[in-house]
């Protein structure tokens, strides 16, 4: 079976349709069993790929996950259209009560680029705007335009070890990670109320490269600056989360310090630097099935999902969306034959494996949940031109990027 073949029928076996309480909806599963709600940022990514054989279902996919939003734009990171949460999820799910009818926290707010890339302009959309302004409003606690977050799943990077010296033994996936969430709903998930009462909250650089690319897409002024301004550490060549409060000792290096790559406003010399001095290193990132979600010399660099019985992710396998974000930046750099490499190794693995949730840098083997929808991403690496027009699409006329 070709690839396209492959994800279409992936995509189309992934698609619920209904209506609850009058609301119509229709939405990708992520991965049926396994995550049988909306996800925010995998139904932006399920619409991107949707564009490919049906635009009417990228917009009804992004359409549903607007009618979810509360009327002050506020829209969770999972929305449970089918049921309600089990009494198990409720304990590690961010929820203020078992009947909520979505979380209480984000996803990274890519709304708007997923609309831009798969439906059209999202300025015309009033609804998209209002989202984002909830999400400046609420998230974007010093002014600076850039976004704080109160948990690691927020980040979508559930548990990546660069979160272990931030949130500890509560990390995502450990067994105290019950109790971060308790104390946070306790807190309403109130982000001002969570660093009040001590934190610890981050300031992350993969979701601020998304809403970054969400606010080009609006025609709003870009916070590369920003990002650049706060997060860039230039003897180490890459971006650098802030937690707060401060994190003392290592933090892991992983694809997020490299994510930037994604803005096509980003200065020149950055992005040379982050691809030459990282995902060329045969040592770090170059590997064969690349770019692994954490730097391969790091201690905490992992092939495994499952340690002690507890499934975590995002500790050194490959992920697709995150292989589709970098890849866009090597195109735009105009690195073509690491790019071509990417592409023909991610694309083999997927089409031998099947659209799964990750896959092991090394051998391609698919790991953890099966028919995983956003994995359908494979297909824009076959597509340099859409990736080459990226830029122009997020440049509209009248945007201000100073
Ligand atoms: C995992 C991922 C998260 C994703 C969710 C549904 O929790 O870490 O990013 O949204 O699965 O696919």
């Amino acid at each position: 079976m070709t690839i396209h073949e492959r994800t279409r029928r992936t995509l189309e076996s992934n698609w619920r349709e209904g209506e609850r309480r009058g609301v119509r909806y229709a939405y990708t599963e992520p991965s049926p069993g396994r995550y049988p709600w909306q996800w925010y940022w995998d139904s932006c990514f399920a619409a991107i790929a949707w564009r490919r054989f049906d635009t009417g279902r990228s917009r009804r996919e992004l359409e549903t996950l607007l009618s979810a939003a509360e009327p002050d734009g506020f829209i969770g990171h999972t929305i449970f259209w089918r049921r309600p949460v089990s009494r198990t999820r409720y304990l590690f799910y961010n929820v203020t009560s078992r009947g909520d009818f979505m979380t209480r926290t984000i996803q990274p707010p890519l709304i708007a680029l997923a609309w831009r890339i798969a439906a059209g302009d999202p300025a015309e959309v009033p609804a998209i705007g209002r989202h984002h302004d909830w999400v400046e409003r609420e998230r974007d606690l010093e002014g600076d335009g850039l976004l704080w977050v109160l948990q690691p799943d927020e980040t979508g990077l559930d548990a990546s070890p660069q979160f272990d010296p931030v949130w500890g033994r509560r990390a995502q996936g450990l067994p105290l990670f019950p109790l971060l969430v308790r104390r946070n709903r306790r807190l309403g998930f109130d982000i001002r109320a969570v660093r009040d009462a001590g934190g610890p909250i981050l300031c992350g650089t993969m979701t601020n490269v998304l809403h970054g690319l969400s606010r080009l897409a609006l025609g709003r002024l870009s916070i590369t600056p920003a990002l650049v301004e706060r997060l860039w550490d230039e003897p180490a060549g890459l971006f650098r989360d802030e937690a707060w409060p401060p994190v003392a000792g290592h933090v892991p290096v992983t694809w997020a310090a490299l994510s930037p790559l994604a803005l096509p406003d980003l200065p020149e010399e950055i992005g040379r630097r982050l691809v030459e001095q990282h995902l060329l290193d045969p040592a770090r990132f170059r590997l064969p099935v690349p770019p692994p979600s954490v730097a391969a010399d790091e201690e905490s660099f992992s092939r495994k999902d499952t340690f002690w019985g507890l499934r975590r992710y995002w500790r050194g396998p490959t992920w697709i969306n995150a292989a589709w974000l970098l890849w866009t930046g090597l195109v735009r750099l105009g690195y073509r034959e690491l790019a071509g490499e990417w592409t023909e190794r991610i694309v083999a693995a997927v089409e031998r494996e099947g659209l799964r949730e990750y896959y092991d840098p090394y051998t391609g083997r698919g790991m953890g949940a099966r028919d995983f929808s956003w994995s359908a991403l494979a297909l824009e690496l076959l597509d340099e031109e859409a990736a080459g027009a990226l830029p122009g699409l997020l440049a509209r006329p009248g945007t201000r990027t100073e």
